[in-house]
């Protein structure tokens, strides 16, 4: 696995941990974010659990703990992903995402056939591949062609194209899967609902962008992991699927909806609403994502079991739990450098 001490993957290794007995997980991270650490300390005990720090661009270092551990399943969850930082230092994004894909698909490729296996990759892709919607077009299936509008969608949408290169050039079994957008513990704080809950919790404003009115849809961490279980249990070679929350709100309305939840967990002298602020515009907004999920739906029978009440109900709590991890990030002096270029990209610093 790689990118396993992020927000998803470090949820799927403990999901799949519990879910099933004789797993070993090789978690390979570059552990680029501060927090990371302790996103994994609950596993640090668990015999079951290698963590490697690495680069999974750093082709020698992948071939070695393939081999070295005789690894049969490759998920990778190993990206650049946060949109905003993907328009101001775009470089990165290229390198992790596009060529990190590739140098773990040449190895595995390489790896595999030396051990005479037939290994499984499994890619983490994005809702945001198809590009942007408007509010009354249909929601994305799986065969909607591709349309990416930012350097980050761009470079995940590269991504996919190797992973399917590499299932029909090279037969290797290969699996995509496009999630919406996640919520839930560990998401670090500069997504809109983590970024939301810490600005709350320390009465700062919280940056709208442009009128607020692009539409997300909101899939609860823990729905993905089961999710992607069932699609690596049971997926088909050179499939794909959509997994979404079936959850669409503008981000104005799930703003006001954790203020509202604030009012009643943290009553204040004033509704934390007014703590809303409209900022300029991220460039090249995109409008709306939406999933079609019938295709995992039928196939596996899944569905979403977090309706947002629910899992801003766990997400909330969450993070009220564990104040010392959102302290240890939000004070981070790289944390803050990026906090402050992002505003003067934005022309609010
Ligand atoms: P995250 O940023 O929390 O975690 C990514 C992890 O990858 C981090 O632990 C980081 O240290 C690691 N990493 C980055 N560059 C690396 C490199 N070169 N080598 C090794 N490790 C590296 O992200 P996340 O939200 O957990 O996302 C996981 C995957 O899901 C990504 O592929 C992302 O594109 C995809 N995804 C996320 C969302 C979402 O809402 N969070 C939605 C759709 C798709
Ligand atoms: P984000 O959490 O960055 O995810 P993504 O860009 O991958 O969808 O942003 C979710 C939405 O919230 C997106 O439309 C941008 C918007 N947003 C804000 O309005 N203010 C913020 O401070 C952030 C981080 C995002």
């Amino acid at each position: 696995m790689t990118g396993g001490v992020g927000f998803i993957g470090s949820n799927f290794i403990n999901y799949l941990l519990e879910k099933e007995s004789r797993v070993h997980v090789v978690n390979l991270d570059l552990l680029i974010y501060p927090g990371g650490v302790q996103n994994i300390a609950s596993l640090n005990r668990q015999p079951r659990h290698t963590f490697a720090q690495g680069d999974i661009c750093d082709s020698a270092l992948v071939g070695e703990l393939l081999k070295k551990y005789a690894v049969d399943t490759i998920v990778n969850f190993a990206a650049e992903t946060h949109v905003d930082r993907s328009i101001v230092e775009p470089d990165q994004f290229i390198k992790t995402n596009v060529h990190g894909t590739f140098t773990l698909l040449e190895e595995a490729r390489k790896y595999w056939a030396l051990a005479g296996m037939r290994g499984r990759f499994h890619q983490i892709s994005t809702d945001e591949v198809f590009g942007s919607l408007n509010p009354e077009e249909a929601a994305c299936t799986e065969r909607t062609p591709y349309h990416p509008r930012s350097p980050y969608s761009a470079s995940k949408a590269s991504a996919d194209l190797l992973a399917q290169a590499y299932f029909h050039t090279y037969q290797m079994a290969i699996t995509l899967s496009h999630c919406s957008n996640n919520y839930g513990p560990r998401q670090f704080p500069e997504k809109l609902i983590p970024l939301t809950i810490a600005n709350l919790l320390q009465a700062q404003e919280i940056p709208i962008y442009g009128d607020g009115l692009q539409i997300r849809d909101w899939l609860y961490v823990e729905d993905h992991c089961e999710a992607l279980y069932l699609i690596l249990r049971d997926g088909q070679a050179g499939e794909s699927y959509n997994i979404g929350g079936e959850n669409q709100m503008t981000n104005l309305e799930l703003v006001e909806r954790i203020c509202a939840r604030f009012d009643q967990l943290r009553p204040a002298l004033k509704p934390y609403r007014q703590l809303i602020k409209r900022v300029s515009d991220r460039p090249g907004h995109d409008r709306r994502y939406a999933l079609a999920i019938a295709k995992v739906r039928q196939i596996f029978q899944w569905t979403p079991k977090h309706g947002l009440e629910s899992g801003l109900d766990k997400t909330i709590q969450w993070y009220l739990d564990h104040l010392d991890w959102l302290d240890s990030i939000l004070t981070d002096a790289a944390y803050l450098q990026w906090v402050k270029q992002n505003y003067e990209f934005r022309g609010q610093g």
